[in-house]
């Protein structure tokens, strides 16, 4: 009985993630708005209430003046968010370099950019001495507001570095990091020329996390193929030292989403819409402009869909809203043309002076405004090629209850594992399947839907952000002392 066994009802929790909960926005020399940020983990994140927490991270906009920095950080602090202040060369090597061109496609098994196949090439290198320094100013800013007692939990691929550099600091610290994306195949991970710095860095936390069970296995498998270490069902072993390693899925808050549904503001937009598609099915898809979400494979499958039933021809529409993203990414940049290029073909092959089958809109929609959107659709499609869980799929069905729409999921979504009974499960990449996935969904019946809609509700209501939130937390707690009763044995 040497694990705690009553922890303050509030545990001071510092989350250190590469994107606050908020964006700023300069209006003038000492004045900021802030505005919610997209992305699961935003979303996930926010729904964690039960912990005195406090965010750092950093506000998505580069702050060279002292006046700006102190005015910026007074507006951050109402939020209890705390600002890591990243200049813009920093940025672009490290957020735009080595995380987003690099780790994240490589992760989502997109591969490494071309010209990093090398390896050798100057900009890997100063992108990697870029990602750790900022790594550095990362844990710099933890340590200045750390309090002993704290536990501090790191987030995502952008922070692999951070554990090490917290540890050194205070081998005491309480660390756990936790991936957002998919951990890929010992075998994609082993083509980064630094796979073993980054894995080493990882396993100086005392808990490492995952959505699902399957990327927890390929990290145990990188750490034990490509550093040799050992892999226990407990996780990663080295000269005595455990790092525990487990799955954790992420959730939503989902009540925010159902107690949306009531206020009169979403429902007006609902009877808008309603009267607006009067007549029509409506297909929704709500993604980041990113490579992953297998954006311009669902388009080219709804194409597939209209050419091969005339009949849905003028009685479907599909929604889709992209918000862009990391927009000074090259790659970013060609897929937002390609989907636009697409759309244009789509919409002038088959629609009217009066009507597009395709209404895609390049921008986010404000909370009230989604959760109306996802009220009203009948057919949910995700098509990620991958995606480490994908919160929209579970927004859709919190926001269902009433009609019971069909979710079309990506079954190399982590999602798929959960909410896989319940959905259709589709490879994106053959647009056939996706094609037949459609006319499937649109002529099911409404026994079918509520059977299966049943099924993906009751998950989504039962394993939400703050039960996943309270797992983690606890398990680090518990590791910690775990791994102090076994020192002192
Ligand atoms: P990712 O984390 O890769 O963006 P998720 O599906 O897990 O993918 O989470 C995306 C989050 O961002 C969701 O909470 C979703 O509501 C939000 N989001 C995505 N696109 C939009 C959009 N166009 N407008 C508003 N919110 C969006
Ligand atoms: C994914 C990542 C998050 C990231 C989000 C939005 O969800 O896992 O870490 O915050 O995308 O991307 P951005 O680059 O705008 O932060």
């Amino acid at each position: 009985h040497e694990k705690q066994e009553a922890r303050p009802l509030r545990q001071r929790l510092l989350v250190v993630a590469n994107r606050l909960p908020v964006s700023a926005i300069r209006r003038g020399e000492d004045s900021w708005s802030l505005e919610i940020s997209a992305g699961g983990l935003v979303t996930a994140l926010l729904g964690v209430k039960e912990f005195e927490a406090r965010w750092i991270g950093w506000a998505g906009v580069n702050v060279p003046d002292d006046i700006g920095q102190r005015a910026l950080t007074k507006a951050l602090a109402e939020k209890k968010c705390i600002p890591v202040f990243l200049d813009e060369e920093i940025v672009h090597q490290y957020y735009n370099g080595y995380c987003n061109n690099i780790l994240w496609p490589l992760f989502h098994y997109l591969g490494l950019p071309q010209e990093d196949r090398l390896a050798t090439t100057r900009s890997f290198q100063s992108q990697f001495s870029a990602y750790k320094k900022a790594n550095q100013m990362f844990a710099d800013v933890v340590n200045e507001h750390y309090e002993e007692g704290d536990v501090v939990w790191c987030h995502d691929y952008h922070l692999m570095f951070l554990p090490k550099c917290l540890k050194e600091y205070n081998s005491k610290m309480k660390v756990g990091w936790f991936l957002h994306t998919p951990f890929p195949s010992s075998e994609i991970h082993r083509t980064l020329p630094s796979r073993s710095e980054l894995l080493r860095s990882v396993l100086a936390a005392d808990l490492v996390g995952f959505h699902t069970y399957d990327y927890a296995r390929h990290f145990v498998s990188a750490c034990t193929r490509i550093l040799g270490l050992e892999g226990t069902p407990e996780g990663v072993e080295d000269q005595g030292r455990l790092t525990r390693v487990a799955a954790f899925p992420i959730g939503i808050d989902s009540d925010r989403f159902i107690r949306a549904l009531e206020v009169t503001q979403v429902q007006e937009h609902i009877r808008e819409l309603k009267d607006r598609f009067a007549g029509r099915k409506v297909m929704l898809g709500v993604d980041r402009l990113d490579m992953i979400k297998g954006i311009p494979q669902k388009i080219l499958a709804f194409e597939k869909f209209l050419e091969e039933n005339p009949i849905w021809r003028d009685k479907v529409v599909l929604l889709q809203i992209a918000v862009p993203t990391r927009t000074d990414v090259p790659e970013y940049q060609k897929l937002t043309s390609q989907v636009h290029e697409i759309v244009g073909r789509i919409n002038g092959r088959f629609g009217s002076l009066t009507a597009v089958p395709i209404h895609h809109l390049d921008r986010s929609l404000e909370f009230h405004a989604l959760c109306a959107l996802y009220a009203v659709t009948d057919v949910a499609l995700v098509t990620s090629l991958r995606d480490g869980m994908n919160l929209v799929s579970y927004e859709y069905v919190a926001c269902q209850d009433a009609k019971k729409g069909v979710l079309i999921l990506s079954e190399f979504a982590g999602a798929a594992q959960s909410l896989g009974a319940g959905a259709i499960l589709v490879n994106p990449w053959n647009i056939t399947e996706v094609a037949n996935s459609i006319a499937q969904a649109l002529n099911m019946s409404s026994e079918e839907r509520e059977k299966r809609h049943r099924h993906n509700f009751a998950h989504v209501t039962t394993h939400t952000a703050q039960e996943w939130a309270e797992t983690f937390v606890s398990e680090l707690n518990d590791t910690v002392v775990e791994a102090q009763i076994r020192t002192r044995q």
